[in-house]
């Protein structure tokens, strides 16, 4: 197992008055006409930057946008409409100016990391560039640790470096995914056949149920040589034949269709060309029923439905079954937390992870780069 915790965290930093803090956070969150649409990683970013803050430190948020020219500026505005008085720095070469006036339990917020070319290439100039511009690193950025960045990776090389309280969260939490309570039913589904493929071989080998739903479910009919219609599927060929027998395997034995104009439910052998395969079925759901009830660990990523386009009523289904089985339950996924957004997710199971791909590459490799660099670094 490669499992390793042995990073510090911002609780053993012993004095904070003062210091100035770089704390990376992922705040890549939905933004929709100049407004957050989903809080969901800002609000679980809070306890850190307050952490911090009460304690009198200087913070100085770095984070990241995706989308190329994406501005963190909304996020700004969130955080001071909820109590987080924070001063948006539009620009890295004004950054220093800024920190020179700050207060103690002040907060700034730099604009997107990766306008600077150096970030996405962890670039050791832009990563000493960065540290230069404080005391101490703390990652609170589990959700992009799986990149290597030079706010992620090559700054923990030139100050001293610590894990947020968020980030010890998740590894924590989804390391339990590694030694689970029995019987434990990985659930996987929605699409993108090559990042989840390695979870299946993991999860097939430790796991007692592995279901596999969603668009995935279309690669093991194809595969099986069913017929799948004009359903989405990945174009290759991922030899999944060493499954087939395996009785742990899972897959919907019934399917919600859309033949013509019409949604009709058939088993998965009764796939007719044309045919669109959208959503799982309701006998599909009472197998998941039964192995979910007699659970005591569940660990679910992505939809079982193309559910922006309305099939989300068995991923709802879902959802409810196991935040009622009183199973150990562990989700995560972008999707998947959109699809089930209705439901008030917060409290329902035991842990809601806030990433997307690091949680999909954490539970399959049991590091990330991001929390290599921590534990490498001598803080
Ligand atoms: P997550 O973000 O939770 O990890 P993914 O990104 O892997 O999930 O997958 C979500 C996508 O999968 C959604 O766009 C959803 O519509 C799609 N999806 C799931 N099942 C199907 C299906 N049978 N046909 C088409 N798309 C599907
Ligand atoms: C995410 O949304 O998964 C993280 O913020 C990482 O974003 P990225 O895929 O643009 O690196
Ligand atoms: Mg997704």
């Amino acid at each position: 197992m490669k499992y390793n915790k042995n990073f510090k965290t911002i609780q053993d930093i012993k004095h904070l008055q003062g210091v100035r803090v770089l704390l990376r956070l992922d705040l890549n969150v939905p933004i929709q006409n100049g407004k957050v649409v989903d809080p969901f990683r800002i609000t679980k970013a809070i306890p850190t930057i307050s952490y911090l803050t009460k304690r009198g430190a200087k913070v100085i948020i770095l984070s990241h946008k995706t989308e190329e020219g994406g501005s963190l500026a909304p996020v700004a505005e969130y955080l001071n409409h909820n109590g987080c008085k924070a001063v948006f720095v539009d620009a890295y070469k004004n950054a220093r100016s800024h920190i020179n006036t700050m207060v103690d339990g002040g907060i700034i917020l730099l604009e997107n990391l990766r306008s600077n070319p150096g970030e996405e290439e962890n670039s050791t100039s832009f990563a000493k560039e960065l540290a230069s511009l404080g005391d101490i690193y703390v990652n609170d950025a589990f959700g992009v640790s799986h990149r290597a960045h030079a706010s992620v990776c090559a700054i923990t090389k030139f100050i001293p470096s610590y894990a947020g309280l968020l980030f010890a969260d998740e590894v924590q939490n989804l390391a339990t995914a590694f030694d689970p309570q029995r019987p434990f039913v990985f659930v996987l589904g929605g699409a993108k056949f090559d990042t989840k493929l390695p979870l299946i071989e993991k999860f097939m080998k430790s796991a007692d149920h592995v279901f596999v739903g969603g668009a995935l479910a279309n690669n093991f009919f194809k595969e099986m040589g069913y017929e799948i219609g004009a359903s989405m599927v990945s174009p290759e060929n991922f030899n999944l034949k060493r499954y087939f027998k395996d009785a742990k395997l899972m897959l919907p034995v019934d399917l919600v269709v859309k033949r013509g104009s019409e949604n009709i439910v058939i088993d998965n052998k009764e796939v007719q060309p044309g045919d669109v395969i959208l959503d799982a079925g309701p006998k599909a759901l009472a197998d998941l029923k039964k192995v979910i009830f007699n659970a005591r660990y569940v660990l679910w990523n992505g939809p079982l439905g193309n559910y922006e386009h309305g099939y989300k009523q068995p991923t709802i289904n879902l959802a409810e079954m196991i935040s009622m089985s009183g199973a150990m339950s562990i989700v995560g996924g972008g999707d998947t937390l959109a699809a089930i957004a209705e439901l008030g997710t917060a409290d329902k199971f035991s842990f809601i992870s806030t990433a997307g791909g690091a949680m999909l590459d954490f539970l399959a490799n049991e590091t990330l780069p991001g929390i290599d660099a921590l534990v490498e670094s001598e803080s």
